[in-house]
């Protein structure tokens, strides 16, 4: 693998590295980029936190956590050596100045050291009411101005409603300008999530039955085994809704129903995504529950072992009324997809960890085979498994081997285990390299995420007016609440779980 000639020398600097994201996401997948030679020599990352650490301390505990969350497995000492002695360490406040200026004279001395001016990259990967005081401190700093060498990171959730999105993106474009802004869904750097547009548009077969003539159905399900682990706290004041459909389902959305770029730049490709956010239906207000379910999970069983219900989790309120589950009905109001709906579900405490799509193909306009040879006949369907097996099926009919003519469905099956025989590369590995190397495509614009608000609205207004009263509505280990399967049975259809 060839490094990169544009990789210059660069400095991440992660404020919130003692936090979660740190841990489990960032630094592991800086690791890997490291062993796999994708950092310049001149690379440095500075931890930046509340935490009281030294460098050596910061180090040592970054290991354990490499160790612990890398796909790699364990790190060797030459590696790890090597690696570390790029870390250093300021532990501040976000709104302390003094901790600023410890920052400003650290990156000077890099510069120094490397005799040149290195790109700066600012992670923010801290709960997000620390975003305006870290950006605000970074311009009064002077750290923010240089659009040629600086750039920002912003973890999810990016606002909670509209109106706190749109006054985020304020703030921060007082002190960036967008081009340098890399407002993250880490569903964008899943290798399986980027397919979807060389799937899409890498081959002459799809495209020309990729509209409403030929497809019946869309259907989009991000289901989880996990409750709330140890996020209660944070998870209580997002919901599903929030924490999954906003961002990570909304973007599978725009990447299936997007029309052909002209070209792979990254605002290209985020117009036509745009588009689509724009082409879909508002729901108003009256029609809520027609359109939505919201579910939340009760006690039950996964995997054979109890679990406990979602108002029992540590930091939920036991009164809670937010949603684990939510299923969608959207309609995209467009010459290619017009009354073709796109379903979405995503809950969590679901029975399997399962992200897919699948495109559901209308029947065969005749069926010219008698009745007693299509007893199990299914109308074509490709389904986009985007994980835990990365891959794509294609549902067909065959002729079953035998005397007498039986068309019964078959699967063709490309997985990227079975393909490329080599671990998938982690999406935070993608996403990092994209930033540091400038390419925005696949993080989201300031209109994008608002676009994205903007469908919500009517669903958040209604939700948080009336208090649901049946809550919890369905149990850990099944999937989701009765009215999620009515949802599609109401359109004569079902959800496809393969
Ligand atoms: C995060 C959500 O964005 O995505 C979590 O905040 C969720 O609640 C996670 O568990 C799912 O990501 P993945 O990559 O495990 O499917």
């Amino acid at each position: 693998m060839t490094l990169p000639s544009h990789l210059k020398p660069m400095v991440i600097v992660i404020f919130g590295a003692s936090g979660d994201l740190t841990e489990r996401k960032i630094v592991p997948a800086l690791y890997n980029l490291f062993v796999d030679k994708w950092l310049s020599e001149c690379f440095a990352v500075i931890g930046f936190a509340r935490t009281h650490f030294t460098e050596t301390s910061f180090r040592q505990h970054l290991r354990k956590k490499v160790d612990r969350f890398s796909l790699r497995g364990k790190t060797n000492d030459r590696d790890w050596h090597d690696f570390a002695s790029h870390f250093s360490y300021i532990s501040g406040h976000y709104d302390d100045s003094a901790a600023y200026t410890a920052l400003v004279n650290h990156l000077s001395k890099l510069d120094k050291t490397w005799h040149t001016y290195a790109n700066h990259t600012f992670y923010l990967a801290t709960p997000p009411e620390g975003f305006e005081a870290i950006a605000k401190n970074l311009g009064k700093a002077g750290l923010s101005h240089d659009p040629q060498r600086t750039r920002i990171i912003i973890e999810k959730p990016f606002g909670r409603d509209l109106v706190s999105a749109h006054g985020l993106n304020q703030i921060l474009s007082s002190l960036f300008q967008e081009s340098q802004i890399y407002r993250i869904d880490h569903y964008l750097g899943k290798e399986t999530v980027q397919n979807i547009l060389a799937f899409r548009f890498a081959n002459a077969l799809f495209e020309p039955i990729w509209d409403r003539r030929y497809i019946d159905h869309i259907q989009i399900t991000v289901a989880e085994e996990v409750g709330v682990e140890h996020r209660g706290g944070y998870y209580d004041q997002s919901g599903a809704l929030r924490d999954m459909i906003q961002n990570h389902l909304l973007q599978i959305l725009c990447l299936i129903a997007m029309e052909p770029p002209v070209s792979f730049n990254d605002n290209e490709i985020r117009n036509k995504k745009v588009d689509v956010l724009h082409a879909i239906r508002p729901i108003p207000k009256d029609q809520v529950h027609r359109f939505t379910v919201r579910g939340q999970y009760g006690a039950g069983c996964l995997q054979g072992l109890r679990v406990l219900g979602y108002r029992e989790e540590t930091g939920v309120d036991p009164d809670s009324i937010t949603e684990t589950f939510v299923a969608l009905k959207l309609l995209v109001d467009n010459w290619r997809w017009q009354d073709v709906p796109f379903y979405l579900r995503t809950g969590k405490r679901l029975p399997a960890k399962v992200s897919e799509v699948s495109i559901q193909f209308r029947p065969v306009p005749h069926q010219s085979f008698p009745s007693t040879s299509v007893k199990d006949w299914q109308a074509n369907r490709i389904v986009i498994h985007i994980q835990p097996e990365e891959g794509i099926n294609l549902r067909f009919q065959i002729k079953q081997p035998g005397l007498i003519m039986l068309v019964r469905p078959a699967d063709m099956r490309f997985t990227y285990r079975e393909a490329f025989r080599k671990p998938i590369h982690e999406a935070y590995e993608t996403l990092l390299l994209d930033a540091m190397l400038g390419d925005a495509t696949l993080f989201m614009r300031d209109d994008q995420v608002e676009a994205a608000w903007s469908i919500l609205v009517p669903i958040l207004e209604v939700w948080e007016s009336i208090v649901p009263d049946h809550f919890p509505n369905y149990e850990a280990g099944t999937w989701g609440p009765e009215e999620a399967k009515q949802l599609l049975e109401r359109d004569g259809r079902h959800w496809i779980t393969t």
